[in-house]
């Protein structure tokens, strides 16, 4: 796909791998609708991208009227949009799954998972009307491997995988491409966030979010005849 004058949305827009897709591929001249919960943080993000439209939307995708309404805001915004990245996400600290929360293992699933069905459910008109059209999935290498003490994560991870491999499926033959990328470890503050921990020396090996980011405008840059269906990417 030719980047340039393309919209793309956009989730999880605000930090970390999201945020530096939205950064490069402003760069390639794309117009982004950004998607995360945190509205200075997306602002922040906004200020950084010169030259093609940008526009913020505050939302939550665990709830599903904030993202409908949002939905709703981008189209009337944009009229038009090709490339739907679902990249929101958040990690469930490992531990046994008998000791996991109750409100950790539903905020994992209903971020992870049932968001990003519902906003698919949304966008993939949208895309249909388009000659090109991409949707990519962030899932993890978690979506294809059995970490010890990730059950929930991996619960989501995978669905996510089985997802977009049925919608691929179901979209043959339309304008619509679409696929999953599984990523070992990336350096953003996911792990952080719920206080997790590493032993020395692994989260260094991580990969940098530009490293990723630089693989999902390879993917989409692919002429017309090519679709990279599914990417799995690790450290060395
Ligand atoms: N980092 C890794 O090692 C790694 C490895 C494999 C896969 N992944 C996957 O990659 C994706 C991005 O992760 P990351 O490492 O970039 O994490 P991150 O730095 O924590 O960023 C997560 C993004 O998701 C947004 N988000 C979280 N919950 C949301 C919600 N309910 N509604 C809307 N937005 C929400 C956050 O924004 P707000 O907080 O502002 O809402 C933030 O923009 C995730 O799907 C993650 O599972 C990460």
């Amino acid at each position: 796909m030719i980047l340039k004058n393309r919209t793309a949305i956009v989730t999880g827009a605000s930090d970390g791998l999201g945020k530096e897709v939205a950064l490069k591929l402003g760069k390639e001249g794309v117009n982004l609708a950004l998607i995360a919960r945190r509205k200075e943080k997306l602002e922040e993000v906004k200020k950084q991208i010169k030259g093609v439209k940008v526009e913020i939307y505050p939302c939550d995708v665990k709830n599903l009227s904030q993202l409908k309404e949002t939905i709703k805001k981008i189209i009337d915004d944009f009229k038009t949009v090709n490339i739907l990245l679902n990249i929101a996400g958040i990690w469930q600290k490992k531990m046994p799954v008998e000791e996991i929360d109750e409100e950790v293992i539903n905020d994992v699933i209903t971020t992870n998972l049932t968001g990003l069905i519902h906003i698919t459910k949304l966008v993939i008109p949208l895309l249909k009307k388009q000659p090109e059209a991409a949707i990519i999935n962030i899932s993890s290498m978690t979506g294809v491997k059995f970490p010890p003490g990730q059950s929930v994560y991996a619960a989501t991870k995978w669905g996510v995988r089985g997802f977009t491999e049925v919608i691929r499926e179901d979209l043959r033959g339309t304008s619509v491409k679409v696929s999953g990328i599984y990523q070992a470890g990336v350096k953003t503050n996911m792990f952080f966030k719920t206080g997790e921990k590493f032993t020395e020396g692994v989260y260094e090996k991580f990969m940098e979010p530009k490293d990723l980011a630089g693989i999902i405008i390879f993917m989409l840059s692919q002429p017309p005849h090519i679709w990279l269906e599914e990417i799995r990417v690790n450290y060395k």
